[in-house]
């Protein structure tokens, strides 16, 4: 069986967007003129998801606006002479059935994920954190494929710096990695300070079987007084098959102003309408500033 059903928790306040996250959340920053949110729908869609929980805040109605169909304006732009962008507005969320839940204090990722339990209704399901921005489904797909294969619960992996370390979720692996990037898991740390395991991080998307709701009801808090995914997944690990795939997929931390930058400079630049203008106009503004 493949997986069917996504959960996006997107309930944080954006803190690092301020004053702009005050009305908008930073969820609908466009990546061109793509919100992230809408990269992480795809990608999903891409990965053969149908169904996607996005948990998210009652201070940010604009992001539940966003995930509900828009017939009036598809209409709209049509009577108005304009089909191509019809279609375009009209295909966003055409092939994925999207539902809200809320998230009322933010107690952590633990948390966020246990909101969308009823709706993931005993399936094994994807977490994709909506700060992460992938270049491309790959990632997604490979786990998927592993949590066929193998069972279990898996996540998705890259190697960081060891000053990097403790800002991840970190893996210890029970062995090598072998050829197509895939790695046991023994156990894993959430944000080591001092001796890390390793340094495979935990880079934003996950394959868990839904036992996982009854390990995050009985956990206690952990780094940051916050119920962490990654403590549940660490007792997962202990008991049954886990499993990391090891990507370097392109990434983008857009939940920082940096990350953001570089998500969006990759975007225009390979936009083939304004890449090239935009590629001429870094070089000279740079050529300018040096
Ligand atoms: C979260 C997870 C962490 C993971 C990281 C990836 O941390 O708790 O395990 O490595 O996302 O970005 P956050 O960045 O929300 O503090």
């Amino acid at each position: 069986m493949g997986i069917s059903v996504a959960v996006i928790p997107a309930a944080g306040r954006g803190t690092r967007f301020l004053p702009f996250t005050k009305a908008v959340p930073k969820e609908l920053l466009p990546v061109g003129s793509t919100p992230a949110i809408q990269c992480i729908v795809d990608e999903c869609v891409d990965a053969g998801i149908d169904e996607i929980v996005v948990v998210t805040s009652r201070t940010k109605p604009s992001l539940g606006a966003y995930l509900t169909p828009s017939p009036d304006l598809v209409e709209e732009l049509r009577a108005a002479g304009h089909a191509a962008e019809a279609l375009a507005v009209e295909h966003l969320l055409r092939d994925v059935h999207v539902t809200t839940v809320y998230q009322d204090s933010p107690r952590g990722l633990g948390h966020a994920v246990a909101c969308a339990r009823q709706q993931v209704d005993g399936r094994p399901f994807a977490v994709l954190l909506p700060d992460e921005i992938m270049g491309d489904s790959s990632l997604l797909r490979s786990m998927v494929a592993v949590h066929q294969r193998l069972g279990g619960g898996v996540v998705g992996l890259k190697a960081v710096p060891a000053d990097q370390v403790h800002r991840y979720g970190i893996i210890e692996p029970s062995g090598e990695v072998d050829g197509a990037g895939v790695v046991a898991v023994r156990s894993m740390v959430e944000k080591p300070r001092g001796n890390a395991p390793s340094n495979l991080a935990i880079i934003g998307r996950y394959v868990l079987s839904a036992d996982i709701f009854d390990v995050i009801e009985h956990l206690p808090p952990g780094a940051q007084g916050e119920i962490q995914l990654t403590d549940a997944m660490r007792v997962q690990a202990e008991h049954g098959p886990f499993h990391g795939v090891l990507s370097d997929v392109t990434r983008h931390d857009t939940g920082t102003p940096l990350g953001w930058f570089q998500a969006v400079v990759d975007t225009i630049l390979d936009d083939p309408e304004i890449g090239p203008r935009a590629a001429a106009w870094m070089r000279h503004r740079l050529d300018a500033g040096s």
